[in-house]
């Protein structure tokens, strides 16, 4: 019985890396609906993923009418997939579902500051991604919106979270109606370290971009942004350090005015 059951581990295990090794981000989707029931096993099955001290830390708001996908697609900067997917998930950390709970049965919750955000952030971010995983082995394409922590504020008027709420990221979920190209990756042994962080020489730097900074597309990408290097389309056009410190005072603003940063 224990082999068999561990064999259909293994098989089961094996489908799963296959999915894993073989998927890409989807961001065309066909007008196909996403069935309510199968949605909801997505997302229960999801919700066995690890949670701090068994709290969970999250809420999941499914939007799926035209009218609140409106409401949301300024928010994340117009991106079409907002309007395009059948069904936007916003995975917002939230400490008020507990808090709330506490204070009914004579308890006084301590979490209105950095490290329960910090808990309740990371248990969104797992259950979303094991959302993700079970998503895409169930044949759907599943984009993620950074677009949320840019404009958290205008989620959170959308969508009417209250205090202890806070938009931590949006999925577009739906059938593809796409097979992009997979994107490229750094080599393993770009992130790995035996033991205990080993810090990365010229060399190694050089060696580990290469492939990346030899993709006719990042070429392509350098040119058009009429830049010198990959690395400056980054800095100075996708992620500047004029966006970045704008958008965390911003985060910061909001954060405290959703009571995690009192
Ligand atoms: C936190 C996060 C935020 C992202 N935000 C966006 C986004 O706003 N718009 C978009 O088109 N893709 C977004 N993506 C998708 C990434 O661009 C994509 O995962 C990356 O380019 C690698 O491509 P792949 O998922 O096909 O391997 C996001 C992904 C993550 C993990």
């Amino acid at each position: 019985m224990c082999n068999y059951i561990h064999s259909f581990f293994i098989f089961a295990q094996k489908s799963k890396m296959e999915t894993a090794k073989s998927r890409r981000t989807i961001r065309k989707y066909k007008s196909q609906d996403i069935d309510a029931d199968l949605l909801n096993h997505l997302l229960d099955t999801a919700c066995r993923a690890s949670t701090c001290g068994n709290m969970q830390l999250y809420s999941i708001v499914v939007t799926r009418s035209q009218q609140q996908k409106e409401l949301l697609s300024p928010a994340h900067f117009n991106q079409p997939m907002v309007k395009g997917a059948p069904v936007v998930l916003t995975f917002c950390a939230d400490f008020n579902r507990f808090s709330k709970w506490c204070k009914q049965r004579n308890a006084v919750p301590g979490y209105d500051n950095f490290q329960s955000f910090m808990n309740a952030a990371m248990d969104t971010l797992i259950v979303v991604q094991t959302f993700c995983m079970l998503a895409e082995e169930k044949g759907l394409g599943i984009c993620y919106l950074g677009t949320t922590t840019y404009n958290p504020q205008m989620i959170i008027e959308a969508l009417n979270l209250p205090e202890l709420v806070f938009p931590i990221t949006t999925v577009t979920v739906g059938y593809p109606d796409e097979c992009p190209n997979q994107v490229d990756r750094l080599p393993l042994q770009a992130v790995l370290h035996q033991e205990g962080y080993h810090d990365y020489t010229v060399g190694e730097i050089d060696k580990l971009f290469a492939y990346k900074e030899s993709l006719p597309e990042n070429k392509q990408f350098v040119v058009e942004n009429k830049k010198e290097t990959l690395a400056q389309v980054f800095t100075d056009i996708r992620y500047t350090k004029k966006d970045n410190e704008l958008m965390s005072a911003n985060m910061m603003e909001v954060l405290k005015k959703q009571g995690f940063l009192k």
